[in-house]
């Protein structure tokens, strides 16, 4: 193997970097010794309305599971977003508005975010929303969603943020999962010039004969389409807005009252709502927010996320509003109208962070380095990533040719279920190997454990768990409390377990090396293979179907499919569009098979149970490392699928 290139903590980011190496493993070490006074202390960045007099209260024994921080204070996660800025900063730019055509962009202020977040959370109570409700919120990423966030905040209702690419099927189950009465949406959406019919999804979403009814859908104007109405249920924001009082006091909330809730997908059924608290949640976003980023007070922020994933949540939302800070609210694609356009945006708003994604970097890289001309990024100081493991070769190029060999990178390790950053880089702190997310942030207690449970030391390689919790941890799955016991807390004992596999280094760094369960990650989106399955099995000549993902120079991961059609079906190029279009239709684009293998058989073992090793190494041309085959039923299903390898 050749010697692992590092990157010694950058010269002229230490000078002004909030904290050292020294500082950091201070923090750290203070952090695992003395939880409660360590997060006692940091606790007081919020502003609450009743001070908590306890801090830490967790347990990941099993039996008694219970994690509860800051659990008799009282709190307002608007309230420490917008009000509390008010004085210092009410002029400052809260969020830039950076729409998908370049010449569009707007800057709020704290002042008006202030004033359109209480007018809308005056909109939303006279529309029926009490505290405790849960909101949908199906939009682009456009300043009106960060005030249907934040209202929902101010009144206690708890959001629910559905990706505006997903389908109206996947919408639907999300609606009806929540038991959600309420409905935000746009007319439509923008992204890369191109439109996308929210409401018309909303529409066919709530057609479906298990959602339950829904109250009122609010409906932002941003294209001005012409668009089905429904009297007496759809409502335009624009004309409740009209008379609207700014005067709404924020609800204080304990700090254990949900804030929101987020579907993610899992190894088996359907998606998860990840729910997350109020407390914990923001004293972790927002101080993840400060110390990864370097964030101080004049900085420009831009986190490439959509609000429809947690990244959206925790970093471009929660942790920089918290902080005061000036955050980028982007509607595009970094390759509309063309491959300059984070360039172009990081010029003409002076961004000096610039957090990202590993599959819209390795999407550039593949432009050229002459993707970035006409473009200076000059005010630029760190790069961030996060959703996948980033190749070093894609480090590098993100490193030379966007940061101009001058900003450290900053490889973030979390998950939705994590609510903020875990392992990762302090820019001024830590030296920085291309490829490895590096090491824990204060409080967590990351450990490799073999497949028994063992705890393993020193450099080696394993599964990942979290020995002990952190504040911004999610709490439960909405309504299934069993299920989030079982999926986190019970494989390995009196662990919180990732589903991730991870090797750490002779210098304690850890690398993420992807999920050891049953879920993608395809451009960095989590999907589960279950979920792509039964998407593909309500086809009526689809008899058996078995995904795996492969590697995928951009995406980081394809979605690799194996179908066994039902007698007398024939697999044709028609059969196999209409399969993709299924599976379009019941999750949405992001979910399109990437290549389909007709099979006639599954490999299976004497029991039935599908052995996807074995189509995982033959989706990623190694059938060489097949491994033990001996207790499959049929060895001759796995030479015939080898024989019949789909083409990529
Ligand atoms: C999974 C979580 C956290 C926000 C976006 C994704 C993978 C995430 C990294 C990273 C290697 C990463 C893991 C994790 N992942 N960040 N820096 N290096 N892998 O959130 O959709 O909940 O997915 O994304 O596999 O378990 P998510």
């Amino acid at each position: 193997m050749t010697q692992q290139q590092v990157y010694p903590v950058n010269e002229t980011f230490k000078k002004r970097a909030l904290i050292d190496r020294a500082q950091y493993d201070a923090m750290y070490a203070e952090s695992i010794r003395d939880p409660d006074a360590f997060w006692g202390k940091h606790g007081k960045r919020l502003d609450w309305m009743k001070p908590y007099t306890k801090v830490k209260n967790t347990t990941y024994d099993y039996d008694n599971l219970s994690i509860k921080w800051y659990e008799d204070g009282e709190l307002n996660a608007a309230a420490n977003c917008l009000d509390r800025h008010l004085e210092k900063r009410g002029d400052k730019t809260a969020l830039i508005f950076e729409g998908d055509e370049p010449s569009v962009s707007r800057h709020v202020s704290y002042r008006e975010l202030h004033e359109e977040v209480s007018k809308f959370a005056n909109v939303l109570k006279s529309l029926g929303v009490n505290k405790g409700d849960v909101v949908t919120i199906y939009m682009p990423m456009i300043v009106e969603t960060a005030v249907a966030m934040l209202a929902c905040a101010r009144i206690g209702a708890i959001h629910s943020v559905v990706f505006g690419g997903f389908s109206p099927e996947a919408l639907g189950a999300r609606i009806e999962n929540g038991k959600s009465r309420f409905v935000i949406t746009a007319d439509e959406g923008v992204r890369g010039g191109r439109k996308i019919p929210l409401k018309a999804n909303v529409d066919k979403s709530l057609e479906g004969s298990n959602v339950p009814a829904v109250d009122s859908v609010v409906v932002v104007t941003r294209t001005h389409a012409d668009i089905d109405w429904k009297d007496g249920r759809d409502v335009r924001y624009e004309e409740l807005m009209k008379d609207a009082s700014s005067d709404c006091p924020p609800e204080p909330m304990n700090a254990e009252d949900p804030l929101f809730m987020l579907y993610t997908s899992g190894s088996t059924g359907t998606p998860k709502g990840v729910l997350h608290t109020t407390g914990g949640y923001l004293v972790y976003t927002s101080m993840t927010h400060e110390y990864v980023f370097d964030y101080q007070e004049n900085d420009v922020y831009w986190c490439t996320a959509d609000f429809g994933w947690i990244t959206g949540h925790s970093y471009i939302l929660y942790g920089p509003l918290v902080n005061g800070a000036t955050t980028v609210i982007f509607e595009g694609v970094p390759n509309y109208p063309d491959a300059s356009r984070f360039g172009q945006v990081v010029d003409k708003h002076r961004i000096n962070v610039l957090y990202t994604a590993p599959t819209a970097v390795r999407a550039l890289m593949a432009q050229g380095d002459d993707c970035m001309a006409g473009t200076t990024r000059d005010s630029l100081h760190i790069l961030g990533t996060v959703g996948e493991p980033i190749n070093p070769e894609a480090w590098e190029w993100y490193h030379r040719v966007i940061g101009n060999s001058n900003c450290p990178i900053v490889d973030t390790w979390w998950q939705t279920e994590t609510g903020g950053i875990l392992i990762t880089p302090l820019p001024g702190a830590t030296d920085l190997k291309p490829g490895s997310a590096t090491l824990p942030f204060f409080g967590i207690q990351p450990a490799v454990v073999d497949s028994d449970g063992n705890v393993l030391e020193g450099k080696t390689e394993g599964n990942l768990v979290i020995l002990d919790s952190w504040p911004g941890q999610m709490r439960t799955i909405f309504g299934d409390h069993e299920r989030f016991k079982q999926t986190y807390f019970s494989t390995y004992k009196g662990t919180y377990f990732t589903g991730d596999g991870v090797r750490r280094d002779e210098d304690g760094y850890y690398w993420i090396t992807g999920r050891v369960d049953d879920v993608l990650n395809v451009s960095g989106h989590r999907l589960g293979t279950a979920e792509v399955e039964s998407a593909l099995v309500s086809h009526d000549k689809v008899a058996e179907a078995a995904v795996v993902g492969y590697p995928h120079e951009i995406k980081g991961q394809g979605i690799y499919v194996y179908v066994t059609l039902v007698g007398g079906a024939e697999p044709t190029e028609e059969l196999r569009q209409e399969l993709v279009q299924t599976v379009r239709q019941e999750i949405g684009p992001l979910a399109s098979p990437d290549v389909i293998q007709w099979a006639p058989g599954l490999p299976k073992t004497r029991s039935g149970k599908i052995m996807r090793r074995i189509l995982r190494k033959i989706a990623a041309n190694e059938h060489d490392q097949l491994g033990d085959t001996s207790t499959l039923a049929d060895p001759g299903v796995v030479d015939e699928l080898i024989e019949h390898r789909a083409f990529q």
